[in-house]
């Protein structure tokens, strides 16, 4: 066997016309083989790409052999010289293409067993095999091009902070229950029995108390675990970049982040114009039915109350008299939707919470709508034009409480827009639409709780003018929060924080906590709070959404090395798994049978 390993002199994505003549060491797996008989040729791959390995039927036996004996995916290491590739055999579609390797020696690194899948982009193959054989799925160039752009953006963001004077400080992972309101995940003590540490939701509370020691200005690459449902765009443990400053306001905060993002995107060849817009979230709502709209197509919301008003469409009246609104869409093209179709849009909308769905088609012959005979043409036609229609549009309509209707019908711009193919790929070719979305109500009502909860978290400072209605009309109060979406996606959220005690604790009271649950949960941080707190502010980056759009995926999975499925099983190590009755007794935990 293997004697002694060479020195690999060239990877295989490297070698060029300028390297003919000299001889060179190439390691890697085999991609392929082709045996024609005589000569066989082996696509050696490598991080960096593909070289082509010839060996000729007049080397001696020894190579001819060793060429004859490898599979796919076996690790080789091949002596030869650099040839230029005949006139008709040179692959353009490879940087490598001009040459080959002409194997005059080939070390056997090590043997591999028949991958269940192949490594190649574009594979069929179900993500639940792909992710049980993770490290086979990342050898494929599509995972390995995305992780590499994710760690380029890392590294570009950690280059951009320290260079604006951030320290980067770890905080702990064994640590309390965090404010960000999912489920914790809990870690048993076994010093301490029968006590838990939590695992960090963020470092909300660390973060914070940093600048109360005076760090100033703070950031983290940092892993937050949450244990809620999954999606396509949560992980139970994800990345942020955790940013804190102090002696800012929103506007510096918002700074940095256009600047973090002109640098990071810079860095993986995207360009990013700042700075970014801004809305406030009553305005994303009414006109989106979203605190996170994807402005990268219009059809969006106008209000048809007015417009309406008057007919006799029991239904409008009722709604109007009862102070809601009457809200549409004109979903261009879509005047050619069947009755069907319509239906399908209809059973969306019911499961969206709306009670019905108005609809008038706009076609060459005239307009179609069940409403006509109740609201009449006039009035639908006022109302295509309110929402920038125009004739082969449907207009969609929905009538209820006025953020409701809203919602609905921001859900349903997000189905059409997939539908109907509205929105461009993602990545490097992609459009990026960035948003800030600001002014969000510091709280909102829960009907399941009774109570007032937080719209972000508690630590989220009021905007000072509405500091005087804290107490008595808490829902009017807006926040100094900010997030930031990309394309639809929520790529950031975060405040200036209450940095006075007394009105931290104000809201506390408005939260409904009492002075002992508010001791109990956070006692040592409103106590730090005490002891000279600088005015502050912060944000999180989700960096996995972030480094998703930027590698034109469709799925966090796409871009972190070792992902969970969307019910939280990692497939690879087969975890969550039991343990055995030792370590459970080392913890005092009994575990009762799942019902
Ligand atoms: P927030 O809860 O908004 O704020 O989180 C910040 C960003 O993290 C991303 N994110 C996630 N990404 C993947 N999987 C998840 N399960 C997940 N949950 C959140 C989102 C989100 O915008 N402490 C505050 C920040 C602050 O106030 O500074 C916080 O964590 O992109």
């Amino acid at each position: 066997m293997t004697a002694y390993l060479w020195k690999r002199t060239h990877t295989c994505g490297s070698l060029q016309v300028n390297a003919i003549g000299t001889v060179a060491v190439l390691m890697g797996w085999v991609d392929k083989v082709r045996d024609l008989g005589g000569i066989i040729f082996i696509d050696l791959r490598d991080r960096e790409g593909v070289t082509q390995v010839v060996v000729r039927p007049q080397r001696d036996g020894t190579v001819i052999n060793q060429a004859k004996r490898v599979g796919t995916e076996w690790v080789i290491a091949v002596r030869g010289k650099v040839l230029e590739r005949s006139k008709g055999t040179i692959n353009p579609n490879i940087a490598t293409g001009a040459v080959e390797l002409d194997a005059e020696t080939i070390q056997i690194l090590s043997e591999a067993k028949t991958p269940p899948f192949a490594i190649e982009d574009n594979i069929k193959v179900s993500e639940d095999l792909r992710l049980k054989y993770r490290y086979l799925d990342l050898r494929r160039k599509r995972m390995r091009q995305n992780l590499a752009t994710r760690s380029c953006l890392a590294l570009a963001a950690r280059r951009f902070l320290e260079q604006q004077g951030f320290y980067e400080i770890e905080t702990p992972f064994l640590t309390r229950s965090t404010p960000e309101g999912a489920r914790d995940y809990l870690v048993p003590s076994r010093i301490n029995k029968g006590s838990f540490y939590a695992l960090p939701q963020s470092p909300q509370l660390f973060k914070q108390l940093l600048m109360i020691s005076g760090m100033e200005r703070y950031f983290q690459v940092v892993r937050c675990f949450r244990d809620e449902d999954l999606r396509a765009d949560r992980q139970p443990e994800f990345t942020q970049i955790d940013i804190e400053m102090s002696f800012v306001d929103s506007d510096d905060v918002m700074n940095l982040v256009e600047g973090l993002f002109v640098e990071m995107l810079g860095a993986v060849g995207i360009d990013v114009e700042i700075p970014f817009p801004q809305m406030s979230y009553g305005e994303a709502i009414d006109r989106y039915g979203s605190d996170k709209p994807d402005l990268r197509f219009g059809c969006e919301i106008v209000d048809i109350s007015d417009t309406v008003k008057g007919s006799s469409y029991g239904i409008f009246e009722q709604v109007l008299e009862e102070g809601g609104a009457v809200r549409a869409i004109a979903a261009p093209g879509c005047a050619r939707y069947s009755r069907k179709e319509i239906d399908v849009i209809e059973a969306f909308v019911k499961e969206q919470g709306a009670r019905g769905l108005g609809w008038a088609r706009f076609a060459e012959e005239g307009v179609k709508s069940p409403l006509l005979k109740y609201v009449g043409e006039h009035r639908l036609k006022a109302a295509l034009s309110k929402a920038g229609g125009t004739k082969g549009d449907l207009l969609l309509i929905v009538a209820g409480a006025s953020h409701a209707a809203s919602t609905v019908l921001g859900a349903l711009r997000l189905k059409l827009a997939r539908n109907e193919g509205w929105l461009p790929e993602g990545g490097h070719q992609g459009e990026w639409r960035f948003l800030w979305v600001t002014k969000f109500p510091l709280f909102h009502y829960s009907k399941t709780e009774k109570r007032w909860t937080s719209m972000h978290h508690p630590f989220t400072a009021p905007q000072p003018e509405d500091l005087k209605c804290l107490e008595s009309d808490p829902g009017s109060v807006r926040s100094l929060a900010y997030d930031l979406v990309a394309n639809g996606s929520e790529v950031g959220g975060g405040s200036i924080r209450i940095h006075r005690q007394d009105v931290q604790e104000q809201v506390f009271k408005v939260l409904q906590f009492s002075e002992e649950e508010a001791r109990e949960k956070f006692g040592f941080f409103l106590e730090a709070l005490q002891y000279g707190t600088p005015p502050h502010g912060g944000i999180a980056l989700g960096f996995d959404r972030i480094a998703m759009l930027a590698a034109g995926g469709t799925s966090l999975r796409d871009v972190i090395a070792f992902p969970k499925t969307t019910s939280a099983f990692d497939l690879m190590t087969g975890s969550p798994s039991p343990v055995t009755r030792e370590q459970l007794g080392e913890l005092s935990i009994t575990v009762k049978k799942p019902k």
